[in-house]
């Protein structure tokens, strides 16, 4: 029987990987690493040295390409839609090439345990549970490990709580941020996913800001302050880290002062 393990490993210190997480990794049969067509290198290596550090054998490890999503027109859904297509495509594909058939060595009956390595945890804005349900296997096949979230590492690394006591938090993307208003009735949003400084837009004055970019890595980076005083700031930071590495990952924490 195939065993599809989707595991949170984390925002890329090793020493956040649980030890579920480190188990169904050296039981993996076969690993799928992918590889993105942008300047990400030093992001796949992250992962790689996380296996080297827990000792996989290579010939475990098999490398895709990522496929494009292609970005024209205003279909947003429907080019989702296909690019997860194409990826569960890459995966049956790795599967068929590296796995034992079963059923008569028949192509879509593999064997084994499969593991994809997730950031931080599989079910915080991550798409790897609906690419999973496209290849048609059991609820029971499909077996989910926790991560530490980026959200969690934001927190540790500023020493905040997540929640004013008793209160509601939001997590959101840039996009909402942007096109909607502060949602009533919560003080607090956590926001991922924003490559356009989605924080400049907000208009109130008393916000206060938590920053983090590469948490969890040796070039984490920690910015906080209240938001119309540091936002500049921080955008500045955010664009010159972004030239020297090539790429960002950051997310925030605003909240109201009360
Ligand atoms: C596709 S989501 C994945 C979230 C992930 N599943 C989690 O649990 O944190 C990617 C977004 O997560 C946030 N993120 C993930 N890892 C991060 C890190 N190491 N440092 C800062 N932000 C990170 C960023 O907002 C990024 O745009």
């Amino acid at each position: 029987m195939l065993e599809l393990f989707l595991i949170g490993i984390g925002t890329g210190n090793p020493d956040h990987i649980t030890r579920e997480a480190e188990k169904a990794i050296r039981q993996a049969d076969l690993i799928l690493l992918p590889h993105k067509e942008d300047n990400k290198a030093e992001l796949a290596q992250v992962r790689m040295t996380l296996l080297q550090h827990l000792c996989m054998d290579s010939s475990r490890i098999a490398h895709f390409d990522m496929p494009v999503r292609r970005q024209q027109g205003d279909d947003y859904d429907q080019q989702v839609n296909e690019w997860h297509d194409a990826i569960a495509e890459r995966w049956r594909a790795c599967l068929s090439t590296h796995l034992p058939a079963g059923h008569g060595h028949e192509s879509g009956h593999e064997r084994g345990r499969v593991a994809l390595l997730v950031w931080g945890d599989p079910a915080l804005y991550d798409s790897t549970l609906r690419i999973a349900s496209r290849l048609g296997l059991a609820k029971s096949q499909v077996k989910v490990v926790p991560g530490i979230t980026s959200m969690q590492v934001l927190c540790s690394a500023h020493g905040i709580a997540l929640n004013d006591i008793g209160a509601p938090f939001l997590v959101t993307t840039g996009r909402q941020l942007r096109e909607a208003a502060w949602p009533a009735g919560v003080d607090t949003l956590v926001v991922m996913l924003d490559g356009q400084c989605s924080y400049e837009q907000v208009a109130e004055p008393d916000v206060d800001i938590f920053w983090g970019a590469y948490l969890g890595m040796p070039q984490q980076i920690l910015m906080q302050g209240r938001l119309v005083q540091v936002k500049a700031d921080i955008s500045a930071r955010r664009q010159q880290a972004r030239q020297q590495h090539g790429w960002i990952m950051d997310i925030y924490l605003l909240r109201r002062r009360s």
